[in-house]
């Protein structure tokens, strides 16, 4: 197949990568991948395409020359375009949601609103349409306060506030860039992401995972895209998953199709698991996970070309009941590099050393980085490069992302030394 992947992160990365370590099953030859853009860690992978995520028009183009068998969409901002609206029309296969099911991601009061019709079980919220509004409707709840902007902010538009002074300006910061708030209630709990793949009728969850967002050791600090994050996460037993099934993921696919939504991607569903056990939403987002893909896409046996095409055509009955196949006894931990600073300023462009042959059981995941004209690779971005590690347990796991993380070095390199750490006596408290 040809295959072209659009988007620029670790997440498409790793998409990349598992498409090539597997072939076409009935060809028995490898895939031909495109990255649009992609980034330098995807060069061994495929060819890299001067055309931006955002430049729908240009990918259907692109698409269309090359006749593309499938196209995956990595990132939510061309979903909430409507780019797979308009490859959908001039009849390209595509795995993602409409620009319709893509609000479940980009509009916040959609999201809930649609949950509350369902019956899925999230905190308590209030829509406000302006600042007074929302400062009055502070009242209502009690500290910590959650406030999160009505819009796409790329993982870092929620606060959690301690006290009405801070959640003041995070609302004022809001309506400053024009954008609406939803204040909720704080959930407790442990955090949880399930990826399940859709095909319009049914969802079906890919291994469990648990992401860490806040910048800072102990999880304290602002929110981020992620710093790093396992899988699979132990406390989730298959009766959780099942209540995860039957209470967030069959009813939220049903109620898209009350809105006459053909729901064909990834429905990301971003739980707190609270100490009783019991989901709640947090969040839906509309496609892969980043960086939960790289530790999930490592572990998944099963075909991953063929399940994305299956999704995109509708037809995911060959996975229902078996589900999909993961590596039994195997765990994967990835640290995210970031440059200093983020998610507030930071300076980029220094080069890039990374291992010429990597530890066995690592690998690496570009995101933010690039090439000069003289081909020196040197950061590009907040969230620079992904480490992974695999091994029988997440505590080897880690050890192997850790020590490949200690060899890839650039200039204000930072990581949080703490991911995964302490997942063995969490597990323990929520037995
Ligand atoms: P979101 O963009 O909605 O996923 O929120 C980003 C992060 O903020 C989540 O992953 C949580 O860590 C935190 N968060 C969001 N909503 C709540 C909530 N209602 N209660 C507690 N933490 C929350
Ligand atoms: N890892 C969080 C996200 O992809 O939104």
């Amino acid at each position: 197949m040809k295959i072209l992947v659009i988007g620029s992160g670790g997440r498409e990365h790793a998409l990349g990568w598992k498409l090539t370590q597997q072939t076409d099953p009935i060809a028995k030859v490898p895939h031909e991948l495109f990255f649009a853009p992609g980034n330098p860690g995807c060069e061994a992978l495929g060819q890299r395409l001067e055309i931006e995520v955002t430049d729908t028009q240009g990918l259907l183009l692109f698409a269309e020359k090359e006749n593309i068998d499938l196209t995956i969409v990595g990132p939510e901002v061309p979903l909430a375009l409507g780019i797979v609206d308009l490859f959908q029309k001039h009849q390209l296969t595509v795995f993602g949601p409409t620009k319709a099911g893509a609000q479940l991601e980009s509009s916040k009061d959609y999201a809930k609103t649609l949950m509350q019709k369902a019956h899925i079980p999230t905190a308590g919220y209030v829509f406000c349409d302006n600042a007074e509004f929302a400062l009055q409707a502070l009242t209502q709840f009690s500290p910590p306060y959650v406030i999160k902007q009505d819009g796409l902010a790329a993982g870092k538009g929620v606060t959690i506030a301690p006290d009405r002074q801070t959640a003041k300006i995070a609302i004022e910061e809001s309506f400053a860039k024009d954008m609406p708030v939803i204040i909720e209630e704080f959930l407790q709990g442990e955090e949880l992401s399930i990826l399940a793949i859709c095909d319009g009728k049914r969802a079906i969850p890919m291994m469990s995972a648990q992401d860490f967002k806040k910048v800072g050791e102990g999880n304290t600090g602002p929110n981020t895209g992620g710093m790093g994050a396992y899988a699979p996460v132990p406390f989730v037993t298959s009766e959780l998953l099942a209540t995860v099934q039957t209470e967030v993921l069959n009813p939220m696919i049903k109620a898209l199709i009350n809105e006459g939504i053909d729901f064909r991607g990834v429905l990301y569903a971003g739980l707190m698991i609270s100490p009783e056990g019991q989901p709640n939403v947090v969040e839906f987002n509309v496609r892969f996970g980043d960086p939960e893909t790289q530790v999930v896409l490592p572990l998944l046996e099963d075909d991953l070309a063929h399940i994305l095409l299956q999704a995109a055509e509708g037809d995911l009955a060959p996975y229902e009941v078996i589900g999909f196949k993961f590596k039994p006894s195997q765990s994967a931990v990835t640290v995210v590099l970031t440059s200093e600073g983020y998610p507030g300023p930071y300076t980029t462009g220094f080069p890039i050393t990374v291992p010429e042959t990597l530890p066995e059981n690592t690998l690496i995941f570009h995101a933010g980085t690039k090439k000069t004209p003289e081909q020196t690779l040197v950061s590009n971005g907040g969230r620079v490069v992904n480490v992974t590690g695999l091994g029988d347990s997440i505590e080897s796991a880690r050890q192997k992302a850790y020590a490949l993380a200690e060899q890839v070095c650039f200039d204000n390199k930072f990581c949080r030394l703490d991911i995964a750490k302490s997942v063995t006596e969490k597990a323990k408290q929520l037995v």
